[in-house]
């Protein structure tokens, strides 16, 4: 099992280009079911959790290929023979982001079994608005051995359907379900994350008919079908918020190629009320440590384009070195503190209550062996490990590849003194 080994002090100096969105990416992958026609993505991040998409769509009948550029990797995804409808366990229990197939799967061929996800460390992560987005549409589900059975033998009806909680995933496979449904659909309180105008801009691209992009009302009039095209990912913003936080903590400053404010807007907002410079150029996002210490402030995680609940681990790392307190709750998870306990090794001092924890400023934290429990937890580790005095080893570094492309590499060509050891 990998390990990471950090030895704290060095301030972040130095440029990163920001890699594609993960969270963009994925549902872009899965659209490529809905068109016979080849759907080539570039600027596809090098991640596990993209390997794990493609093992599903190939083992769907996708044909895909994957060139690896200098700057960039370019995905073919040629959906024209579907010659399973079965996402099995065996996959989606490796990630949950395996339920976008499950619309455009109907959409495309009448019918899908899609495996129920299982838990996960953040939370229970139920897909029932998924299901209840897709029967307004006219699909009949069923549940069985652990499987969601969704038919539609006749094709999708267009429909309104009002999301009584704001769901990213949700909102993304009732979007690519309804650009083939028989008339128009009316997504109302819909999530608003950039990854979604990215998808539907994407679908638009291949035929779709989608207004009120970026609000929460999407208005989807269906089509017959959709041909291909060539679609670029947007940047990942939680990756240019982490190294955000990163040049914050350790009194640095560095160029995020690709990263936009407007993608990240509570959170720059937050970081600047604690002291952080930030300056948007044409193509990057300096971001530049204050000269004395951070400010503590209090942050609550919301929908876009409130918090970004995948930022809060890493704001609590940040606020863990700030002067005086912050109060950080999160909304979206039930269960998003994992990496409480290992800042507290550090020497953090943070308490929880319920869905908020108070954290209390230090002035240092202290290196240890610490453990990653999920994806956005490991980074916040990283983060305090870069600041820590002494050596940070952090395991189960596997949770950290499903989302951050080749971190290590990226810090220490800014000066981090930080190695992955096997
Ligand atoms: C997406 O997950 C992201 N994943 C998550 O990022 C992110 O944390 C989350 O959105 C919130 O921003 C991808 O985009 C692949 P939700 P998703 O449906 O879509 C409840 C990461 O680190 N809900 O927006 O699964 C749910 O319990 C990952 O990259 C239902 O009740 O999240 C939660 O409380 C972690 N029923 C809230 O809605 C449903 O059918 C938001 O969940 C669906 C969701």
């Amino acid at each position: 099992m990998d390990k990471i080994l950090i030895r704290g002090g060095a301030p972040l100096e130095g440029t990163i280009k920001i890699s594609g969105a993960k969270n963009a990416a994925l549902p872009l992958m899965a659209a490529c079911l809905l068109s016979d026609k080849p759907l080539i993505l570039k600027n596809i991040p090098d991640l596990s959790d993209i390997t794990s998409m493609t093992e599903l769509l190939t083992q769907l009948g996708v044909g895909i290929t994957l060139e690896r550029n200098t700057d960039q990797q370019i995905m073919s995804l040629d959906a024209q023979n579907i010659s399973s409808t079965t996402a099995p366990y065996e996959v989606v229990r490796k990630m949950r982001a395996s339920v976008l197939v499950l619309g455009p799967l109907v959409a495309r061929v009448g019918e899908a079994h899609v495996s129920l996800p299982g838990g996960c460390t953040i939370g229970v992560r139920p897909i029932d608005l998924h299901l209840k987005g897709l029967e307004a549409l006219g699909a009949v589900i069923t549940l069985a051995d652990g499987y969601v059975h969704a038919s539609a033998p006749h094709g999708l009806t267009g429909a309104s359907f009002s999301f009584p909680v704001v769901s990213v995933t949700g909102t993304e496979n009732l979007l690519m379900a309804a650009t083939l449904a028989q008339g128009q659909t009316r997504l109302i309180n819909a999530a608003r994350e950039p990854e979604i105008a990215d998808l539907a801009n994407c679908l638009n691209e291949m035929g779709a008919k989608i207004s009120g992009i970026g609000t929460d009302t999407l208005i989807i009039e269906g089509v017959k079908s959709l041909r291909g095209t060539t679609h670029h990912v947007i940047p990942d913003r939680i990756e240019a918020g982490t190294f955000a936080m990163a040049a914050a903590m350790t009194g640095g400053k560095l160029r995020l190629i690709g990263a936009e404010l407007g993608h990240i807007p509570t959170v720059a907002s937050l970081l600047e009320q604690a002291g952080v410079s930030l300056e948007q150029t044409k193509d990057s996002l300096i971001v530049t440590a204050p000269l004395g210490r951070l400010q503590g402030v209090d942050a609550m995680t919301e929908p876009f384009p409130g918090f970004a609940t995948d930022l809060q681990a890493q704001w609590m790392a940040l606020m863990s070195l700030a002067e005086g307190a912050s109060m950080i709750t999160e909304t979206i998870w039930e269960n998003r503190f994992m990496h409480v306990p290992e800042l507290c090794r550090m020497g953090a001092n943070i308490t929880v209550h319920g869905a908020s924890a108070l954290v209390r400023g230090m002035k240092t934290l202290k290196g240890a062996p610490v453990m990653a429990t999920d994806l956005r937890a490991s980074v916040s580790l990283i983060l305090a490990g870069l600041v820590a005095t002494g050596e940070t080893s952090i395991s189960r570094v596997y949770h950290l590849d499903r989302g951050y492309e080749r971190i290590e590499e990226k810090l220490r060509a800014c000066g981090a003194d930080i190695e992955r050891v096997r």
